[in-house]
């Protein structure tokens, strides 16, 4: 391990004094932002200032997803105006939809949402656009795009005939209808659109870091888009939800949750659906959900996967809520799914569908004041290594 002196000495540290370093960059502030605050001691979460709570109460995603693209509540006009452009940009182009319906039906569907985004970018007529409606634009479509690819993906990979848009239907109700191919009722529909909202922005979690970091090099929207998918595939951030019905199937029944926890925990495993580098209390947006999941258990009579869920929540109180560790969005949001008829591999891209909005916020309010993200590293490897021609090598 160096000294300060060394690591000035070696050009590591242009100045002397204390060396800073966060490991996963905890509590480091990255940038300046207005979109989004949470407060993770109190578990609270707020989108341009109105609490979630009165967003999934009042709003629908669309004027949610207006709310953070533009910093305030849109009115009657101009929501009417952003429905209408999110309607009309949900056909993706034909090659992009060819590409999607051919790829072959194993690989994970984020896989493919990778793919489909950065093709659908190049049929973009707004590639090469750097004015703000240009980039409003792009942004918007690749939001209205998400959904009608990973529809599309689903049908074709399950033998069905693919559903367009229907320029009659929400958001969230139209992603149910291309999937399933027939209208959702309209509770379901809204229960959806909640839990859009609720994925809809998180602060710079690791998938939109991804985004601004790739958009700090003024790369394109695509770009930075593809490299959040990227991130949000992984279990330890969006990944999880899927994996908390994996977890489920696995314990079986409510009365075997006890053990398969405390197993968990006695092996430093980690149970999905738990943690979170911010909240130390509930996550507010598993409260909601946590609502939902229950309400749709009685409604279809099947109380099995929430009284599973109930008790992992118990007994994590109960073992670890000292650490700060509480249920977070991923941990209800995967039964909600279930109960919409979502196949489970889908939890995450429809994650993705939600998030996107988010990410496009961040990368616009990040580049309007852009600095390339440029972090360094604490040098650990050794001072000077005598080169070794090859043959004298063991
Ligand atoms: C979200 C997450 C990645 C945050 O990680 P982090 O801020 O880096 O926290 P750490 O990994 O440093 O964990 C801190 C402590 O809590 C424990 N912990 C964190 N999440 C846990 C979980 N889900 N189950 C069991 N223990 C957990 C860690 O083992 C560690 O314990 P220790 O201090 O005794 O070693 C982490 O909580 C996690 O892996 N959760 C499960 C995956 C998940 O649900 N992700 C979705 C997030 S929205």
């Amino acid at each position: 391990m160096h000294s300060n002196k060394e690591m000035v000495k070696m050009g590591v540290l242009e100045t002397g004094g204390v060396i800073q370093y966060s490991k996963g960059l905890e509590g480091v502030i990255a940038a300046l932002s207005s979109i989004s605050a949470i407060d993770g001691a109190q578990g609270k979460l707020i989108y341009r200032g109105i609490p979630i709570e009165m967003l999934a109460k009042y709003s629908t995603y669309e004027e949610t997803a207006y709310l953070l693209l533009y910093g305030e509540l849109p009115t009657k006009n101009a929501l009417d105006e952003f429905t209408v452009l999110m309607r009309e940009l949900r056909h993706i182009p034909p090659k992009v939809e060819m590409c999607i319906t051919e790829l072959p039906p194993n690989p994970h569907p984020m896989d493919i949402l990778k793919v489909a985004v950065a093709h659908s970018g190049l049929y973009d007529p707004d590639q090469y656009r750097c004015c703000r409606e240009g980039v409003m634009r792009k942004v918007i479509r690749i939001i209205a795009q998400i959904p009608t690819m990973i529809a599309y993906y689903h049908r074709a990979r399950t033998g069905q005939e693919i559903v367009p848009p229907n320029p009659e239907l929400g958001h969230a109700a139209n992603f149910l209808y291309m999937l399933h191919g027939k209208e959702p009722d309209e509770e379901e529909a809204r229960i959806f659109d909640i839990a859009m909202i609720l994925h809809a922005e998180h602060g710079l979690n690791a998938s939109t870091f991804a985004a601004m970091v790739t958009a700090s090099t003024l790369s394109d929207i695509n770009s930075a888009i593809v490299s959040a998918i990227g991130t949000l595939k992984g279990p330890l951030h969006g990944g999880a939800n899927e994996r908390v019905l994996k977890m489920l199937d696995e314990i079986g029944t409510p009365d075997r949750a006890e053990e398969y926890v405390l197993n968990a925990l006695k092996e430093k495993r980690r149970i999905m659906g738990f943690g979170h580098r911010v909240y130390k209390t509930y996550d507010p947006r598993a409260r909601i959900l946590k609502e939902y999941a229950e309400y749709l258990s009685k409604k279809y009579n099947d109380t099995k996967w929430i009284e599973m869920g109930e008790k992992i929540e118990e007994i994590m109180i109960r073992e670890v809520g000292k650490k700060g560790i509480f249920p977070n969005v991923d941990f209800y949001s995967g039964i909600v799914y279930q109960f919409l008829g979502i196949p489970r591999d889908l939890f995450t891209p429809v994650f993705t569908m939600a998030r996107s909005v988010g990410w496009a916020a961040h990368v616009c309010e990040y580049t309007q004041n852009n600095r390339i993200f440029r972090p360094r590293a604490y040098y650990t490897g050794p001072d000077y290594v005598e080169y070794v021609p090859i043959e004298q090598r063991r």
